[in-house]
């Protein structure tokens, strides 16, 4: 059997910042800055594999109840970090995009999302996206209200309209969904979308998840046979 392409569309849920700064006796929001590096690292390595789309899952709706000063570092964090790298993305041709409910993120950061997004999304040939204030759940509830709103008659719901409202509107969903430092579990991230992604959890904690890990787990889905519950001997193993 051949080989699956590389994959569009990879997600990761970018876990054990945590475990990483406690490993060095050092404060957890260290970890986190330790992970916007690898952030960095991973985004440039997807795009030299020529992946298209790279979902990074960076604040859950659930992560607000960590304690007051954890959010706040992060919060800062993501702001810092989107100030830093916008330029720079912009010229390589990466459109920043978000995903979650943002309305709920501070006015201040909203603007800023959105002047990112009109920053860069010009003359894009890549998209990273960002999952902040991101919830599975949420989202599919917030794009069953949306459709609502709009009128449309519910008793005709089908996947694609509701696939259409999802904060993820537009992107391919994932070929593969990565989580490092050990957990095997999806923790509320695209619920919908994963519907058929392959997956890859390592025991790396996310700021020592380097290139070559990347490439690992790149190399590991294209080993894989998607089935889309068809066959064996009828899948032509071709990914996308
Ligand atoms: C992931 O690291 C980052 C966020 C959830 C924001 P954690 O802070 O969850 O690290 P661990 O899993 O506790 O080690
Ligand atoms: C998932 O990690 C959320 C992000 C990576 C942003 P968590 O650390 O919040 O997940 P749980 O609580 O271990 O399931
Ligand atoms: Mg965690």
């Amino acid at each position: 059997m051949s080989q699956l392409p590389p994959p569009e569309h990879v997600a990761i849920i970018m876990d054990g910042n945590s475990r990483w700064a406690r490993e060095r006796l050092l404060p957890r929001v260290m970890g986190h800055k330790a992970g916007i590096e690898t952030i960095r690292r991973v985004a440039e390595a997807a795009d030299r594999r020529g992946v298209r789309v790279l979902t990074l899952y960076a604040f859950s709706t659930e992560n607000w109840s960590r304690p007051r000063d954890e959010v706040d570092a992060l919060m800062n964090l993501f702001s810092e970090t989107i100030r830093r790298e916008v330029d720079e993305l912009a010229r390589r041709g990466i459109e920043l995009r978000f995903s979650g409910r943002l309305h709920d993120l501070s006015t201040a950061l909203q603007d800023q999302i959105r002047q990112a997004n009109e920053r860069t999304r010009v003359s894009a040939r890549a998209i990273l996206n960002i999952a902040i204030n991101y919830g599975g759940r949420q989202e599919i509830v917030d794009a069953i209200r949306e459709l609502a709103r709009d009128g449309a008659d519910l008793t005709q719901l089908d996947e694609a309209s509701v696939a259409d409202h999802l904060y993820t509107r537009g992107l391919p969903d994932p070929d593969l969904v990565i989580r490092t430092a050990g957990e095997m579990r999806l923790s509320n991230f695209l619920l919908w979308q994963a519907a058929y992604s392959e997956f890859y959890c390592t025991q790396t904690l996310w700021p020592d998840f380097a290139q070559a890990d990347f490439d690992e787990a790149l190399a590991s889905y294209q080993r894989r046979i998607r089935r889309f519950g068809a066959r064996p001997e009828e899948v032509s193993n071709r990914g996308r």
